[in-house]
């Protein structure tokens, strides 16, 4: 048991007890919130005239929710849900379009790299969906970027430059404007096709955008940032949704120092988030981190630098006690009936000789003796099992 304890300090997820001033969550409450937007974005990278890779993905919000697999040329659907409430044929003519819209843009590219001028090695990014606003019409977009800057849109059924892209990106809308055909699928597709596949998909995958994970926390220490400092450092990771609020803390006073991290997406669509204090080694002590999130119900998590949350110290504490009060009585117990004081004073040592009177009062004795004996390691017995329990 007591090897077992820095295994569950070590590991334990520390809950603490939440208080009463709870705050509410950051402006970004889900409550309120549009819904997410739907995007497919695609990433052509062009490493010369006879190489390219491309990488293609859907996306619900922050959730991915499709991935293009290029050696079979099929969408991968990656939730029960993804296919919307789209029929298997219309997934299928989907699936045809997309083979040939990806299989031929990079060698259309590759074809036009010299008269645009493109420089090996580059990369296009292309990010086209749809969202919705409650009470409007579907909003739907389609960018390009070339370097990683701004390129061009398709808006108002036809190609435009980005401001600041410069004549390469005119001179390329205006060749993209003269295909008819092209510019009233890319309009179908944004008009039509996107927004019912978003609705589809808001209402299969509602459950999954909107479900509650708690998030688990716990406090290291980084790397040194300096002779006399400690960096400390509050992970928090496995939470749904996005949105959290964590803060290192001494008391009620929030630590201006503390830096956030980017949140970061775990492989199981839950978020990971790493915030930190540079502080100086000897007043790490008693600073905390705290954790607010929409799905601890007001309860946030504490975790305590110097310590262990508060609830599983006192747990801790009460084992120790209950372990030495049995150890301590135990062998008082031991002690004191073995000379038969505790219960019988007035008894004649075991040697002395006795007669039947005097055997009679010692036998009832020894046996209240006893009785109080097994009732005291009963209630220690009970009393520690109910800690152990409690942990
Ligand atoms: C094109 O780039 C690829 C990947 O970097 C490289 O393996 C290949 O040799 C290059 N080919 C030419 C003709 O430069
Ligand atoms: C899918 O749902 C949307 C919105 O409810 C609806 O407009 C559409 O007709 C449905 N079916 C298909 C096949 O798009």
């Amino acid at each position: 048991m007591l090897l077992l304890l820095p295994l569950l300090f070590k590991g334990i997820l520390c809950h603490g007890p939440g208080t009463g001033a709870t705050r509410v969550l950051a402006p970004h409450h889900p409550a309120t919130e549009e819904p997410p937007t739907f995007r497919l974005l695609e990433i052509y990278s062009f490493a010369n005239q006879t190489w390219q890779q491309t990488e293609s993905s859907g996306w619900l919000g922050e959730l991915q929710t499709h991935r293009w697999d290029p050696v079979s040329g099929t969408i991968q659907f990656l939730w029960p849900w993804a296919g919307g409430n789209f029929s298997k044929e219309e997934l299928k003519n989907i699936q045809a379009l997309l083979q040939l819209y990806i299989h031929s843009f990079p060698l259309e590219v590759q074809a036009f790299s010299s008269q645009f001028q493109l420089e090996y090695p580059f990369e296009i990014q292309v990010s086209g969906g749809c969202g919705m606003h409650s009470g409007k019409d579907p909003e739907t977009f389609l960018n390009a970027a070339y370097q990683g800057s701004d390129f061009l849109s398709f808006q108002d059924s036809s190609w435009k430059p980005s401001p600041g892209a410069g004549s390469q990106a005119q001179n390329v809308c205006k060749m993209l404007n003269h295909y008819r055909v092209i510019k009233e699928v890319v309009q179908g597709l944004l008009s039509n096709t996107l927004p019912r596949f978003l609705s589809g998909l808001l209402q299969g995958g509602k459950s999954d955008l909107e479900r509650q994970v708690k998030p688990q926390a716990w406090v290291t220490k980084g790397s040194s940032p300096g002779p006399g400092r400690l960096l400390l450092v509050c992970h928090v990771s496995g939470f749904h949704p996005k949105p959290v609020w964590v803060m290192w803390m001494r008391g009620q006073q929030e630590q201006r120092g503390t830096q956030l991290g980017e949140v970061l997406p775990n492989a199981d669509g839950t978020w990971y988030l790493q915030v930190t204090l540079d502080v100086v080694a000897g007043q790490a002590s008693g600073l905390y981190c705290r954790v607010k999130h929409s799905s601890l119900g007001g309860r946030d998590i504490i975790i305590h630098w110097d310590g262990y949350p508060i609830s599983l110290i006192l747990i801790c504490l009460a084992v120790a006690v209950t372990l030495v009060t049995v150890l301590v009585v135990g062998s008082w117990i031991k002690q004191h009936s073995s000379n038969q004081s505790l219960c019988s004073p007035h008894a004649p040592s075991p040697a002395a000789p006795t007669d039947g009177n005097t055997q009679e009062p010692r036998g009832s004795g020894n046996h209240l003796c006893l009785a109080q004996r097994s009732w005291i390691k009963n209630k220690l017995l009970k009393k520690w099992k109910k800690s152990l329990y409690q942990l």
